[in-house]
């Protein structure tokens, strides 16, 4: 039953014929057209749908249409009605505060809300009162001060000049629209004609399913077209590695993990949305699944892929030297085994997108991080050509690995085809949990020696990880780990084997340092066990130890450059010594149930792909008008790529990056520029734009014969060209136009040069890494076993900071997310699927941070500069468990240390006492 609803939105009146109990959220997303407002679960927890309502913020998929009667609401569209940003948009702009921004407009309306009653809050405030909206990149530090200055007078760096974008602080190039609710996310353009798709998941972790007639219910229920199953997929398979497609669009009989899709209902959005699993014709005969490793190895146990004997997906090995005699002989020895559990990536979009067919080809619009590679798969399943796939990416609400996987991109394209319209498919967020990938759990095993200096003689590792149903990144996993399990310094004799288990757990795949975060919680204890069995300081072993140039690798690869391990440790000597002396003090001073302590992690990350061809393609034009147009095919997920990559390219052309436009990933205007994982894109895309630039300037120069010192000036419709001898004139429009319609076009490819590993893992995986450690100053209460860190201090060798601004915000990001991993999040299928039992860090979480930029320059990437988006989360949980140990003396081996685990110990370590 519909109501007519007369409010305000955004000071002008609104009328809409909706239902009275219809959300707040989907009427002004999809009856007033402000998609501004996001949606992130529908269930209060993320905050990311937050207005105002009457002046005090709301989540507003928990208000119902009816209370909005006679009300006035404002929303993030109502903040700058002109376009121009307003005071707190500015200074979230000057300050970094939005990186994906799937959550600015959340953020804002809350702070909005603050300010209108208190115009200069403290730290206090604003936390208290943007509590109730999370963020999953920024680590909050960057909201905060933006909003406590959201009076100031300062200006976002927009206009750097021609030749000196790189190394500034230069605004997001894409602020403004996440900051004005323009930006277009993968729910946001649906058209209102497109047909509604919605997949059907088991609730069984491993079963046999028998699909019945769907005739009868499609007749009976209004607005549904059909029911597909796998019978209407030309090709039901995808996955990561073309050998390995092994996941099933939707189940020919077997599910193997709970939340294995079933079928999909095609119809009106409303149609689809009233049906249950249940009024589905489906049986299941469940079966017991394999819940873990061991399980999964057994020798008896089912085995879930036919070519995949032993549920073994695959395994990866080191060897270097005599680990084995090596460790023996060793003056201290240490072992231990680890244990990690799934993790969610949590972005706060969930997946979603459209596709359309056009002619014989089809469109997909979807939020992802791998344009090129969702082109191929969807080619793929649907057996055409590449070339009759089109992929447009919309804005990535967050990705961390998550979206490198398809999710909704396979159906909808099949679904597009069959109906020969538009159609979409959004997640909800229990849909998302239950089927995107996840961390790898871990059951890691490892010993290190060293001699009485303690310097390392040998380490050994062998990990194991839960792969799930399917294999996704497990690969990439499995053969990542040996390479950096032995961590950031140079030992003589390795022994490391990484492998991938298949079991009935969701598909683990990539998320943020694929492994090398769960091994860095292994390595980073042994390094605390061979300082405490030879009184050292636990800095000062590190720095003993630390790979330097001209040392080999565990692989054998020796790094001549760039290799800043032992700087990032000398950067933190003088915060790690006042935060001893701080612990130190409070320890003396307590006499309750509070104790400080300090700990260090050290990490080092190899940057793209390992030991694979990795290259990336960029352009540079100019047109007839006088425009510069990026063609940049690297997928922005949040991390600033749109803007670091025009930075260089913008230099390396000796023009302003102001004059920059771009097109971002669109797979019919861009070339391949690679997924955007591994740390890859400012080293391996940054280097390709680079060359771009270069390649256009010298188009440039040659066009007029002037010399390569020339100073090339761009005005309306006219580039200028000047050097000693002479000025030049070029008139855009009277030039011939080239490739995508431009005047001019430069081009670069780069693909970082590797050497493949043999059979005992020897070879040069990757042509740079980024080093860092961090430190972290914790207290826990001893009485409930709860650990709350107060400080995290992190150097990061990052080659050259493109963007120091954005470099931090990976870092404050990479460090929050390292907090979940370390102390609150393990995903549990079927318990933990929305954001209320699965808790990420929020604002009042998060410690004070300070970065400290390293800056050893790697001579292969563009002006020095490496990666950082996986290094910033890598060390943060090892600081964080070696300052429990240095606070209570009990030694983590199991993530995350939630308080009943950390209690449990304390208990035990007191009775052995
Ligand atoms: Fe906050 Fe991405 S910027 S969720």
């Amino acid at each position: 039953m519909t109501s007519t609803i007369s409010f305000k939105v955004n000071g002008a009146r609104a009328r809409v014929d909706v239902s009275p109990v219809k959300r707040l959220s989907d009427v002004l997303r999809d009856d007033l057209g402000l998609t501004g407002t996001k949606v992130g679960c529908n269930a209060g927890d993320c905050g990311a749908c937050t207005v105002l309502l009457d002046g005090e913020q709301v989540c507003s998929c928990l208000t119902a249409a009816g209370q909005v009667e006679g009300r006035s609401v404002t929303t993030v569209e109502g903040l700058a009605p002109t376009g121009v940003l307003n005071d707190l948009q500015a200074s979230f702009k000057r300050h970094g505060a939005a990186q994906c921004g799937i959550c600015s407009p959340g953020m804002l309306m809350a702070a909005s809300s603050l300010l209108s009653r208190c115009s200069s809050p403290t730290r206090t405030q604003v936390e208290d009162a943007l509590g109730g909206v999370l963020c999953r990149c920024t680590g909050y530090q960057k909201i905060v001060e933006a909003v406590m200055d959201a009076g100031g007078q300062g200006e976002a760096l927009t206009c750097p000049g021609a030749g000196a974008a790189v190394g500034a602080p230069l605004a997001k190039l894409d602020a403004d629209p996440k900051l004005t609710g323009a930006e277009k996310y993968g729910a946001d353009s649906i058209p209102k004609d497109a047909l509604w798709v919605r997949i059907f998941r088991s609730p069984h972790a491993f079963a046999h399913v028998r699909l019945g007639d769907f005739g009868d219910l499609v007749a009976a229920t209004d607005g549904l077209e059909d029911i597909l199953t796998h019978e209407d997929i030309p090709f039901n398979r995808f996955g990561i590695y073309p050998v390995g497609k092994d996941q099933p669009v939707l189940t020919e009989g077997l599910v193997r993990y709970r939340g294995d899709a079933l079928v999909a209902a095609v119809g009106t959005r409303q149609a689809v949305q009233s049906l249950q699993l249940a009024d589905l014709p489906v049986t299941f005969e469940a079966m017991p699944p394999l819940t873990g490793v061991a399980e999964a190895k057994a020798s008896d146990a089912f085995q879930l892929h036919e070519d995949k004997p032993g549920n073994i997906l695959i395994e990866g090995a080191v060897r270097k030297g005599e680990a084995k005699a090596a460790f023996e002989s060793a003056a201290a020895r240490s072992e231990g085994a680890f244990t990690t559990h799934f993790v969610e990536h949590a972005y706060i979009e969930p997946e979603a997108g459209w596709a359309r067919p056009v002619g014989d080809r089809v469109e997909v619009h979807v939020t992802t991080q791998a344009v090129h590679m969702d082109r191929d798969e969807i080619a793929s399943v649907l057996q055409i050509p590449k070339d009759r796939v089109r992929v447009i990416p919309t804005a990535c609400g967050g990705g961390f690995g998550g979206k490198l996987d398809v999710s909704v991109q396979p159906i909808l394209a099949v679904a597009a085809m069959k109906y020969g319209r538009a159609v979409a498919c959004v997640y909800e967020r229990p849909d998302s949990m239950a089927s995107s990938t996840k961390r790898h759990p871990s059951e890691i095993t490892c010993r290190f020696a060293a001699d009485e200096q303690g310097l390392l003689v040998s380490s050994e590792l062998i990990a194991d990880f839960n792969t799930g149903a399917y294999a996704s990144w497990g690969p990439t996993v499995a053969g990542r780990v040996p390479v950096h399990g032995s961590g950031p310094y140079f030992v003589p004799n390795v022994h490391n084997i990484g492998r991938g288990v298949f079991t009935n757990g969701p598909p683990a795949g990539a998320f943020r340092g694929f492994g090398v975060p769960q091994a860095a919680i292994a390595h980073e204890c042994m390094m605390d066990d061979l300082a405490e069995q030879l009184t050292l300081d636990r800095l000062e072993i590190r720095l003993r130890n630390a790979l330097r140039p001209g040392q080999p690798t565990a692989t054998g690869q020796v790094l001549t450059h760039s290799a800043g391990m032992a700087p990032c440790l000398e950067a933190l000597k003088e915060p790690w010594a006042e935060l001893n002396r701080q612990a130190d003090g409070f320890n003396r001073a307590s006499s309750g149930s509070l104790r400080q302590g300090v700990g260090i992690g050290a990490m080092w990350y190899g940057i793209g792909n390992t030991a694979l061809s990795n290259p990336s393609t960029m352009e540079v034009g100019i047109d007839p008008g006088g425009q510069i147009v990026f063609f940049n095919g690297a997928v922005d997920i949040g991390q600033g790529s749109n803007t670091i990559l025009a930075q260089i390219c913008a230099d390396a052309a000796g023009l302003p990056v102001e004059a920059f436009t771009y097109i971002m990933g669109d797979s019919d205007l861009t070339e391949d520029a690679g997924k955007t994982s591994a740390s890859r894109q400012t080293f391996v895309s940054g280097k390709a734009a680079e060359q771009a630039g270069q390649d256009l300037r010298l188009s440039i120069l040659r066009h007029v014969n002037a010399g390569e010192g020339a100073r090339i000036t761009l005005l309306p419709g006219c580039l200028v060209v000047e050097d000693d001898s002479a000025r030049h004139e070029i008139h855009l429009e009277d030039l011939p136009r080239q490739d995508k319609g431009m005047v001019f076009m430069g081009r670069g490819n780069f693909d970082p040069p590797t050497r493949p590993l043999d059979e005992n893992g020897q070879g040069d995986p990757y042509a740079t890494y980024g080093f860092a450690a961090q430190i972290a100053l914790v207290e826990v209460d001893t009485d409930l076993g709860t650990t709350r860190v107060r400080k995290i201090v992190a150097a990061h060798d990052v080659g050259r900071a493109i963007n120091p601004q954005q470099v931090e915000g990976q870092i404050h990001g990479g460090i929050a997310q390292g907090m979940g991993l370390a102390l609150m999040e393990e995903y549990v299928p079927g318990v933990t699927e929305n954001l209320h039992d699965y808790l990420i860090p929020t604002f009042g979480d998060m410690p004070a941070m300070e970065v400290i930029i390293v800056e050893d320059e790697e001579p292969l990437g563009p002006y020095g500069a490496k990666g950082v988006g996986e290094p910033g989360l890598v060390p943060t949980a090892p600081a964080i468990f070696g300052a429990v140990r240095h606070a209570t003396g009990v030694r983590v081996t199991e993530a995350p240390l939630l308080p009943h685990k950390l209690k449990a110990a304390l208990t035990n370590q007191e009775a052995r006492k």
